[in-house]
């Protein structure tokens, strides 16, 4: 008999009953009767069968696919959305798609958990828009109101999460072939699938997006005698190009970030409003990390990163997202924060602030440094530059007052040479990043193209340079310890030049205060 007081008997028994992933329905009440399953399944008013035009993504997302086409013009394509990711337990996080996918779909919000669009090669120029492939959108439509996943399953049913897309909405939508991923995605990713030599078809696979589809995939490699390693390497490719192919941003794109950066700086406006209460609090940064959250839900999809709220010497942590600190009048708070649109495109705004609205002598000369490093830095960013030109300008204006501070132990000329770099230890990051669909975008780019490469109308990045002076830092005066400064701004580049596009929220000191008092005054 199985008494609690006899351990050994009890874990037997327990293995051998029910399995452990079914559990989760242990604490289930819902009927099974017949009754109760008719009834769940009659009389809901019809749906609306309402089809969407083409999304205003849908034409630039098709010559994404098509220049993508160009470069693997003979294989099959494989680019998953991803699975919902687990929080706790039986609770997900809410879905966010892969980048790739929402680049090459036009998707946003949470489309699709699961979903894959497959590429499939054609004879040359006979595919979609003159391309060399046709593209299909494998997903799991919404399940009709008389089934049993209507109602019973809490991450697909209507009943749980709400109405979710039918195969006609997204083929509408996208203008592109939906086919139901239960019936239809194994054979579409696999069939034919061999090595090239043996008239088999290659398959190139965003890895590590959706598990179930690296199983998928390789299952059918080793089926079929393909080699293993060199298919990673055109898997690697694969995810390089998808990279590459977001370091130009189009037109729509330019927009979906304009439209992203605009409610970040809304979200600024918030933060300024909500110091005085940050300042009572005992846990004020989660004031502000919060105040700046409330926009990127309500005009956005959420937030781009986590945001970071810095205040007094959390400001020289780089990565300081826990925010659970005081704020304190006198010091200046960092915060670094941006709202990604629906669309998915994500904003990255950093603003340094006086939290009493006025910056101290010795903080003014500090963010003033590192407004003129950022200034310098636009000046370069201009088409024909090499992107590490930008943080080269940027960091020789931070050494230049470095030196005229006498903080550095060593001469300018041998700081800024490639043996020295002693004026990094107060600036140990980059000064730009891409930024787009994701907050670091591009990130599988090659070097070449990226830090090497050559700056070109249609790239968005940032122009982040700091200062940041730790507590604990006896390298520098006392003055300066405890005060971090980063000024943040993303960057369109144009034909002749380039356009700040966070340029509306004020960066020079006077303004800063201006503009808080403007808040801030009952
Ligand atoms: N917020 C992250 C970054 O500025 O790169
Ligand atoms: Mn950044
Ligand atoms: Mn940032």
């Amino acid at each position: 008999m199985n008494t609690a007081a006899d351990p050994q008997s009890s874990s037997d028994s327990s293995s051998d009953a029910q399995p452990l992933a079914e559990r989760v329905e242990n604490r289930s009440q819902r009927p099974s009767s017949s009754a109760f399953k008719e009834f769940m399944a009659s009389q809901w008013a019809p749906a609306s069968t309402d089809v969407a035009g083409l999304d205003a993504s849908a034409p630039f997302a098709a010559q994404r696919r098509s220049a993508l086409s160009a470069i693997f013009p003979e294989d099959r394509l494989v680019i998953p959305a991803g699975p919902l990711k687990v929080r706790s337990n039986d609770t997900d996080y809410r879905f966010r798609p892969h980048s790739a996918f929402a680049h090459l779909t036009g998707l946003g919000l949470d489309h699709e958990p699961e979903a894959v669009l497959v590429l499939e090669p054609v004879a040359a120029g006979t595919g979609d828009s003159g391309s060399n492939h046709v593209a299909t959108l494998y997903f799991r439509p919404m399940a009709g109101r008389d089934s049993e996943e209507f109602y019973s399953n809490s991450r697909t049913g209507e009943f749980w999460i709400g109405r979710r897309p039918t195969l006609e909405e997204f083929q509408a939508r996208l203008g592109l072939p939906t086919l139901h991923m239960d019936l239809h995605l194994e054979d579409a990713i696999t069939k034919d699938a061999g090595p090239k030599e043996f008239g088999g078809k290659r398959i190139r696979l965003m890895r590590d997006v959706d598990l179930t589809c690296d199983a998928l995939v390789d299952t059918s490699r080793i089926n079929t005698n393909v080699d293993l390693e060199e298919s990673d390497g055109f898997d690697a490719q694969l995810a390089e190009a998808v990279s590459e192919l977001r370091l130009i941003k189009d037109e729509w794109e330019v927009e979906q970030m304009r439209s992203a950066v605009e409610a970040t700086i809304n979200g600024f406006h918030s933060v300024v409003k909500a110091l005085p209460r940050a300042v009572e609090h005992k846990r004020g940064e989660r004031v502000v990390e919060t105040a700046f959250f409330a926009h990127a839900r309500e005009e956005g999809n959420d937030l781009g990163y986590d945001t970071i709220a810095a205040s007094g010497n959390n400001a020289t942590v780089l990565h300081w997202i826990r925010n659970n600190g005081q704020v304190n009048t006198g010091d200046l708070i960092l915060v670094d924060a941006g709202v990604e649109a629906d669309s998915l495109y994500t904003a990255d705004v950093t603003r340094t602030l006086p939290v009493n609205g006025t910056f101290s002598e010795v903080q003014r000369r500090v963010y003033q440094a590192v407004l003129d490093a950022a200034d310098a830095a636009f000046a370069v960013a201009k088409p024909g530059a090499k992107f590490r030109d930008v943080h080269a300008a940027a960091v020789k204006v931070l050494a230049e007052n470095l030196d005229q501070w006498g903080l550095l132990p060593v001469s300018l000329e041998v700081a800024l040479s490639e043996e020295g770099q002693h004026h990094r230890r107060w600036m140990p990051h980059g000064t730009s990043h891409h930024l787009g669909l994701d907050v670091h975008d591009c990130a599988q780019a090659k070097k070449e193209l990226y830090l090497d490469g050559v700056i070109q109308p249609g790239m968005i990045f940032t122009i982040e340079p700091g200062l940041y002076f730790k507590a604990d830092d006896l390298a520098v005066p006392e003055e300066y310890r405890g005060i971090g400064v980063r000024i943040e701004d993303d960057v369109l580049i144009t034909e002749d030049g380039n356009i700040n596009l966070s340029e509306s929220l004020p960066r020079s000191p006077d303004d800063v205060e201006k503009w808080m008092r403007g808040l801030l005054q009952p």
